[in-house]
């Protein structure tokens, strides 16, 4: 938002708790913008604050969390754009999105099931913070998703999600920084649990490309805000449902063939 902001004259003014990383600051005042912290962690203060300004003469607040120009924008604009990077008008089996305002899976997730109707819609969710699935809320440090509370756009369009995954913060971070070193992608935590996320749901691509859709939209050194799009070939594990029944959990260190499959290579028959 800072971004467009800049780029459409606007003055920015942009809310957001206490406890989020240095970037997150650091790119909003970059683009000009004016940052007001409030709140310690989740954005429930801070949104707050921006309602009360918000209906102030002379400000707009997007509510972002509410707004179905948000799903919109993402069904018209990321969907397709998304799509349209992959090869051979390839549309995806399943696509998994963590939820901060619950636009971009909802949005992106209508896109695709528009194309394929068959298509997947999986929502992430960090373990230490279970809000859609069993909520409760908790600290965690996939910061942009899970802000204490369950969206108005996720509460409204919940029927499009298939299940929630959810995933440790420390795997999330453990897999962001094998980004960094492995394919030099400067990603947040967010992405190291879509990817996480994506590779337990049976990933048929290697780990490396099903992250390039997200990583050639996103620009080098900002937090993107991206799903993860890939082919699934099926679904190991059970099927969970958003509303409390099954739910299964990604993360933790995971075993020696799983490292071998995620690294392209055929895992060693098992001693004896
Ligand atoms: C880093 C990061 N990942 C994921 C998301 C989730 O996107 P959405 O708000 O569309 O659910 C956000 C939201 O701002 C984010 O900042």
């Amino acid at each position: 938002m800072s971004m467009v902001a800049a780029v459409k004259g606007y003055r920015m003014l942009v809310v957001m708790p206490d406890g989020m990383s240095g970037e997150r600051l650091a790119i909003s005042r970059a683009f000009g913008a004016q940052v007001m912290t409030l709140g310690d962690f989740h954005v429930n203060d801070a949104l707050a604050k921006v309602a009360e300004l918000g209906s102030e003469p002379g400000y707009f607040a997007p509510q972002q969390f509410d707004s179905e120009w948000n799903v919109e924008e993402n069904r018209t604009w990321l969907g397709p754009e998304t799509l349209a990077q992959l090869p051979d008008g390839v549309v995806p089996d399943a696509v998994v999105g963590g939820v901060g305002t619950g636009g971009t899976i909802v949005g992106v997730g209508q896109c695709f099931r528009g194309r394929n109707p068959s298509c997947r819609v999986v929502a992430v969710e960090p373990n230490e913070s279970c809000t859609l699935m069993c909520g409760e809320v908790g600290r965690h440090l996939i910061e942009g998703i899970s802000d204490g509370f369950v969206p108005g756009i996720f509460a409204r369009h919940r029927h499009l999600i298939d299940e929630v995954v959810a995933v440790d913060s420390d795997a999330a971070i453990g897999e962001m920084r094998r980004l960094a070193r492995e394919f030099g992608l400067f990603v947040g935590p967010s992405s190291g649990a879509h990817l996480l996320a994506a590779c337990e749901l049976q990933v048929v691509q290697a780990a490396a490309k099903a992250v390039r859709p997200a990583a050639g939209l996103a620009p080098r050194g900002a937090l993107p805000v991206l799903p993860v799009a890939c082919p699934v070939r099926r679904s190991r594990v059970p099927v969970s449902v958003t509303g409390g029944r099954r739910g299964w959990r990604a993360g933790g260190r995971p075993g020696r063939r799983w490292r071998q499959r995620r690294r392209g290579r055929r895992p060693r028959p098992a001693a004896g």
